[in-house]
């Protein structure tokens, strides 16, 4: 789907679906297997633009990668190949900031770009960390930007105090410390998604984690197989708008449940959401479970600190929640929200108010009180797959239509994302 779109739809949310595997672990499992000693098997992958991305670079170094009965199955090559050509790394931050920690440390010239989203985004989070284990970087604009220019050569392991909880720079100095000499540590300021850890450790990699403390010694990882699990970043949609529509019921099966992950299941609790986690399980290495919502009153609540990072890219869809909810919830400590995809404070900010919504804007998050019944509304999804199915989900909370000018965004996380909610609006049929 591309171009503009008017979403008219009408709640409550009734059904039981599976949504697309976790982009995070997706990611992972491709550019991991691409590092291996043998071949990696992969089911339940996300398929969307994202991880295309990913995909077309361990190409590009040499990777093998086909799908059969199912699976995609990875074979590395013996050792990794200067590509022969940019890496356009589209609109994915995650593919562009792992993919300079892999390339840091292997012989040859690299260069990283994307679109014009991604080149609005901060790599310097990653360039510093990487020249501090004497890896050769550069990148626009005093090294601020992509395109980023990687020439890869001998690293050493080094020490690394993190400023912001990033799982993209972890990984990246993690991926990097896989080929230096000696030991790499990484501390961060609160724990960030933790599926790199969890990866490379099942495939036999020696990482230690210690508290806020990650350490690994060079080696190389055992191809494995990996079980995707769903994406809670996609859930999210679906329970937020069930959890705001009374007469609303939501299953989302087999979804991811890693509790770095978790933090949107902790908010919908305290915002008084009837939330119930069943069939919890772990399958290679990740936890998942089937989670039910239903509609009915909510409260207002705080969400900032330790919990931001646990739900970081469900935050637009939540400030969409808290104009359903009683009283005046608060956001703070999210100033990341600034440098993603798009300012998504901005972006859910300006789009909010303009549908009608009592909102206060700050740096570093917003304050929204409620409840409001939002207006129809015209949305700048500004290349954010998340603006505009947050968007989506405010529609439902309109009545009236909302018009998103550019849904081509959506493909790159979640390109069924229309068709499901289509689906759980017929089920309450
Ligand atoms: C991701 C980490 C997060 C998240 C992004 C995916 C990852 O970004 O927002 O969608 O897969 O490591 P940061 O590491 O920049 O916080």
């Amino acid at each position: 789907m591309k171009g503009p779109l008017t979403c008219d739809r009408r709640g409550p949310l009734r059904g039981a679906i599976t949504v697309p595997g976790d982009k995070s672990i997706s990611h992972r499992s491709i550019l991991f297997g691409t590092l291996a000693e043998g071949e990696t098997r992969v089911t339940g992958i996300l398929d969307a633009e994202d991880v295309h991305s990913t995909r077309r670079a361990c190409v590009a170094l040499g990777a093998a990668i086909r799908e059969e009965g199912g699976e995609v199955i990875v074979t590395p090559p013996e050792a990794l190949r200067e590509p022969g050509d940019v890496i356009d790394c589209g609109n994915s931050g995650t593919s562009l900031r792992l993919l300079a920690g892999v390339l840091a440390g292997v012989p040859g010239l690299s260069v990283l770009t994307g679109d014009a989203s991604l080149r609005r985004r901060p790599v310097r989070r990653v360039i510093d960390p990487l020249r501090a284990m004497g890896a050769d970087l550069i990148a626009r604009d005093g090294d601020r930007v992509p395109p980023l220019v990687v020439r890869g050569r001998a690293l050493r392991g080094a020490r690394h105090d993190l400023k912001v909880a990033s799982a993209q720079v972890k990984s990246a100095i993690l991926l990097a410390g896989l080929r230096a000499e000696g030991q790499t540590v990484v501390t961060e300021p609160e724990r960030s998604r933790d599926h790199t850890e969890r990866m490379l450790r099942g495939m036999g990699v020696p990482l230690e984690v210690d508290g806020l403390t990650v350490s690994v010694t060079p080696s190389r990882p055992r191809g494995t197989r990996v079980d995707v699990p769903g994406d809670i970043s996609s859930a999210a949609f679906f329970l937020c708008a069930a959890a705001g529509l009374p007469g609303s019921e939501v299953t989302v099966r087999n979804m991811g449940t890693n509790p770095t992950r978790t933090g949107l299941l902790d908010v919908l609790r305290s915002m008084g959401a009837d939330l119930t986690v069943a069939g919890e399980r772990e399958v290679a290495g990740e936890p998942r479970a089937d989670v039910t919502v239903r509609g009915g009153p909510l409260r207002a609540t705080e969400i900032r600190g330790q919990i931001i990072p646990r739900l970081i890219d469900e935050l637009p869809v939540l400030m969409v929640l808290a104009t359903q909810a009683e009283g005046r919830t608060v956001i703070r400590d999210a100033k990341e929200l600034r440098v993603k995809e798009s300012d998504r404070l901005a972006a859910m900010g300006e789009t909010l108010a303009a549908a009608g919504a009592r909102l206060e804007l700050f740096e570093d998050g917003c304050a929204i009180e409620g409840p409001t019944r939002l207006s129809g509304v015209a949305v700048k999804t500004r290349l954010d797959h998340r603006i505009a199915m947050s968007m989506a989900v405010a529609q439902l909370f309109a009545g009236a239509p909302v018009t998103l000018d550019d849904v081509a965004c959506v493909a790159t996380s979640f390109p069924s994302f229309f068709t499901l909610l289509d689906g759980l609006c017929e089920g309450r049929r």
